[in-house]
């Protein structure tokens, strides 16, 4: 077998054999496929598409490149939720103690952000003293205790999808369904949960801009979760404006905190009570009237903040240290209207341009920095109002960027709808 042939046999439209797919993937984790023939092979999928049959055998021969967690030793139904990526989405940390103070068990292995988008880990980092590497005996202890623990992803889970991403992210090879979807899913079966919720993000903020290759991709994943009988659920949600006010590591950490007290902003309530009100219909079968009954009481009761004081005093966190800056800037409207559209992609990357996020994984992140939106799309704002409070530290921010990202009119746009499809 030679990789060329492989790369030839992609390049002209031809499913791939699983020893085809196996010969590149383990032959780039070893050195014998070299930077240069994976990407060329990459990028054929890309253009030419892999058929379901491939992508499920890509998936589990990156499953089977790494360790694969035991999870047995934890009692009950294990659920993992992922979100495709957005700006100011800090669902995980709101649903994952919300759902653990009903005795629902979250086992979770987050990401960093990258690029424009935020990661849980990168957020939980923000509150001092917070450790997200724990060892897998400590990890499984900490759920069977407090029914969470909320950790970065270790080295040795899927190092085939670690290796080919890192490739991806430079070869304008991310954007393939077939390739998303191996790479979400072999982690999420490699975590070991019994239950998968896929919060799919769709729009300019999100990898997935319409909601075709929202659906496509869901549905791609759905039918991968169930080749491993995993259940899979996917929300497709609404990513036009960022979620909720506030973006920046910090700052989205105390709106989560708000949230968890019954003070959240409306957009982030309803995508958290979804995703988490199927996600009990899934383990109780409880009806989702009934769950999102008893969610609103968790939150507005004090359970699900004491949840996280709990997962956080246990992680050797500080609740009462999340620094933010105090060099504050209020941005003003220019004029009126009622504000139709916030670019969610531009606010992600001014906020990364300011500290929140980085460019490469080895950047460091400022914790203290972002933005906390004033007005949400479908507000009326007057001139000279607060649009925007900036936090900075030593970066600068140009103003007129930040006006840029709101489309301000005249007569009100319907409002876009936030919960846009259940694929399971
Ligand atoms: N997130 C992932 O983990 N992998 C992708 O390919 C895209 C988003």
């Amino acid at each position: 077998m030679s990789i060329i042939d492989i790369i030839n046999k992609k390049r002209n439209r031809k499913q791939l054999t699983r020893e085809e797919i196996e010969f590149a993937v383990n032959g780039y984790l070893d050195g014998s496929v070299k930077d240069y023939q994976m990407s060329s092979l990459l990028m054929a999928i890309v253009l030419n598409g892999m058929t379901a049959r491939e992508t499920i055998d890509l998936t589990d021969i990156m499953i089977k490149s790494g360790d694969v967690l035991d999870l047995s030793k934890i009692d009950g139904i294990i659920v993992d939720k992922h979100s495709t990526g957005g700006v100011g989405d800090k669902v995980t940390l709101v649903l994952g103690p919300l759902l653990a103070s009903l005795g629902i068990k979250i086992a979770k292995m987050s990401g960093r952000g990258l690029g424009h988008t935020g990661g849980t880990i990168d957020k939980l980092e923000a509150i001092e003293g917070f450790n997200t590497k724990l060892s897998e005996k400590k990890f499984i202890k900490q759920v069977n205790d407090i029914n969470i623990a909320l950790v970065g992803q270790t080295a040795d889970l899927v190092p085939a999808d670690k290796k080919i991403y890192a490739l991806r992210d430079v070869t304008g090879t991310v954007e393939s369904l077939p390739l998303i979807a191996s790479s979400i899913m072999s982690k999420k079966i490699a975590s070991g949960a019994d239950i998968i919720m896929i919060d799919v993000k769709v729009g300019n903020g999100a990898l997935m801009k319409n909601i075709d290759s929202a659906k496509a991709l869901a549905k791609l994943m759905v039918k991968i979760g169930k080749a491993y009988r995993k259940p899979t659920i996917c929300l497709i949600t609404n990513m036009e404006e960022p979620l909720g006010n506030a973006v920046g590591n910090s700052l989205e950490v105390k709106e989560a905190i708000d949230t968890l007290k019954g003070n959240g902003p409306s957009d982030l309530l309803e995508v958290v009570i979804t995703l988490c009100s199927i996600i009990i219909g899934a383990v109780n079968k409880m009806p989702n009237n009934e769950a999102k009954n008893l969610l609103f009481k968790q939150l507005n009761n004090g359970e699900a903040y004491k949840k996280f004081e709990e997962l956080v005093k246990a992680q050797g966190g500080k609740i009462n240290n999340i620094k933010i800056s105090d060099k504050v800037f209020s941005i003003k409207s220019d004029r009126e209207g009622y504000i139709n559209n916030i670019d969610a992609l531009h606010i992600g990357e001014i906020a990364k341009k300011i500290g929140a996020g980085r460019n490469t994984l080895d950047d460091k992140i400022d914790y203290e920095v972002g933005l906390v939106l004033n007005k949400k799309v479908g507000d009326y704002v007057e001139k000279e109002e607060e649009l925007v409070k900036v936090y900075l530290k030593d970066k600068d921010i140009s103003i007129s960027e930040i006006l840029e990202c709101f489309t301000i009119e005249e007569e009100l746009k319907s409002n876009p709808k936030l919960i846009l499809d259940i694929i399971k």
